[in-house]
């Protein structure tokens, strides 16, 4: 199965999905997307001999609009596009050009602390300040709207003794790094089910 991985900056699950023992042999990441020229996730994605583009709004030079980035991913047999810290809204006309589905991790246990603004440490702090004893990662379908599309599977983590939202941030990133690669594996198994 061949998927798209879209980040933003870090791309640490973009490495634990392509580190992943489950997905080995099975799921292979065809194209890493970003909103930035250059970031971590890309430097690693070329580490890795992974194709790399930039999207943009724009028509630039280096860059591929999103009715451009649909067609080709389209074109090269997409299965699955996944958004692994990916912070920019998609949009709606992108969703409905591609062929497949878009499925995203959001670092908070959904419908709670998610939507416009609500990103990376944004939300740990949110959720420090709200004195919640548990949260975890979210992997929901991408829609129009900011984190509101179908819920997938959460993982939830025992955040009572975290100090700071730094604290609840690495609870819950390890959990990321657990709960997307057994969700994209999930795909995979319905995609062989299907071919
Ligand atoms: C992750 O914690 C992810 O859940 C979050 O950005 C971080 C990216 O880390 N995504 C969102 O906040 C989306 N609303 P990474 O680049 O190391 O994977």
């Amino acid at each position: 199965m061949n998927i798209a991985v879209f980040v933003s900056g870090r791309g640490s699950n973009l490495r634990a999905i392509v580190n992943s023992g489950i997905l080995a042999g099975k799921v292979f990441v065809k194209v890493v997307v970003s909103d930035k020229i250059s970031c971590p996730a890309f430097e690693f994605a070329r580490s890795k001999n992974i194709d790399t583009l930039t999207v943009s709004g724009k028509n630039t030079p280096d860059t591929v609009t999103y009715d451009e980035l649909a067609a080709i991913l389209n074109e090269n047999g997409i299965h699955l596009v996944v958004l692994a810290g990916f912070l920019k809204l998609i949009p709606a006309e992108f969703i409905r050009k591609l062929n497949c589905k878009i499925i995203n991790i959001h670092p908070a246990l959904l419908p709670s602390y998610g939507g416009k603004g609500m990103y990376g440490m944004n939300v740990h702090n949110a959720v420090f300040s709200s004195g919640d004893k548990m949260s975890g990662p979210t992997v929901h379908y991408v829609n129009e709207q900011y984190d509101e599309g179908a819920i997938i599977a959460n993982l939830p983590v025992d955040i009572s003794n975290a100090k700071s939202p730094d604290e609840i941030a690495s609870l819950v990133l390890e959990k990321e790094h657990i709960l997307l690669p057994e969700v994209i594996y999930d795909f995979y198994l319905n995609w062989i089910d299907g071919n």
